[in-house]
């Protein structure tokens, strides 16, 4: 099908990139990835790859080696003569740091986009940027997708009557969310006391008796997550239901998603994770991440694969 487009994977995001291929009706590459007995990460192509579109697969979510792998192997393209690189970053790992929020810290999505470009990358496919301003810290070409493409179909088929920010970051997503499933926006007023802590101070909308989705684009300690569906329900909120892209799951979040009064938690692959959760449904997003990248080696659009509502996000 794609005459000179392979197709490898770091070994985070192994399994995404195996149902990429089968979509793209490839072999998923051979690229050997270990470490050398210091820890020290090593990749070698076990096929030539001269003159070839060599996208690689791999999340940048901890620990730091499967950013290192991704590094590594686009580096090893570039040496072996690779024509065109193509990073596709299901997770874009590091993106919370986007700014300077206070003196002397890092802007660390800064700092992983100058790593990538640095190390050979001619465009980055990625899903649900933490921000979208992201994409401005590449001057490479970088196509910024959203998992509510396949996600939207899936909660279409559910009563949901209104659409919740879990904070101010999630607005835009909600609200696009809430215009695709004619739903009403309820928006809450989230605080961070210390890191890795939520406070939820005001609700802006009534949840009263109300079917509600909870929209965000990543879950990991789940504490905004699981207040946000605590406070629904203390003002009695009928079903509340959650559709979250990448599922960082850090710590107890799972075991803390199970104890809340949720209906289901919708996640999707772009980590890989172990989850046996009743609670929990996992939706891969392989055949989304294998039509971009399709669209992206043959020269196709890839915002008509999007209605212009995902594009404005
Ligand atoms: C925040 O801006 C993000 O969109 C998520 O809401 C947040 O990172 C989730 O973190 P946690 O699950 O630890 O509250």
């Amino acid at each position: 099908m794609n005459g000179n487009l392979l197709i490898f994977s770091g070994r985070e995001s192994k399994n995404l990139a195996e149902k990429m291929a089968k979509h793209l009706e490839m072999p998923l590459g051979n690229l050997e990835v270990k470490r050398h007995s210091d820890g020290e990460v090593w990749c070698k192509y076990h096929q030539n790859i001269r003159g070839a579109t060599v996208a690689i697969v791999q999340s940048t979510n901890p620990p730091a080696e499967n950013l290192m792998e991704l590094l590594v192997a686009i580096d090893a393209a570039k040496r072996a003569s690779a024509a065109k690189i193509f990073a596709i970053i299901p997770y874009f790992g590091y993106a919370r740091q986007d700014r300077k929020p206070e003196p002397r810290v890092s802007i660390t999505a800064k700092l992983v986009a100058n790593l990538l470009t640095t190390a050979g990358a001619d465009r980055i496919i990625t899903i649900d940027l933490h921000a979208s301003q992201i994409q401005g810290f590449f001057d490479i070409p970088v196509d910024h997708v959203y998992a509510s493409k396949e996600l939207l179909p899936y909660w279409s088929k559910y009563p949901i009557d209104t659409v919740a920010a879990p904070d101010v970051g999630a607005v835009k997503m909600a609200r696009a969310w809430a215009k695709r499933l004619n739903a009403e926006l309820i928006i809450i007023d989230k605080r961070r006391p210390k890191d890795n802590e939520a406070e939820i101070l005001n609700i802006i909308g009534n949840p009263s008796g109300k079917n509600i989705l909870i929209v965000d684009d990543m879950i990991d300690t789940g504490g905004s997550f699981v207040g946000t569906v605590k406070a629904l329900k203390e003002k009695d909120a009928n079903k509340i239901y959650g559709s979250v892209v990448h599922a960082v799951l850090s710590g107890k979040a799972i075991e803390a998603i199970e104890n809340s009064p949720i209906e289901k938690l919708v996640v999707t692959d772009t980590i890989k994770k172990e989850i046996t959760s009743e609670k929990i449904e996992v939706i891969s997003l392989a055949k989304l991440l294998a039509e971009v990248t399709n669209n992206a080696f043959s020269n196709k659009s890839i915002s008509s694969m999007f209605d212009s509502e995902e594009m404005k996000k």
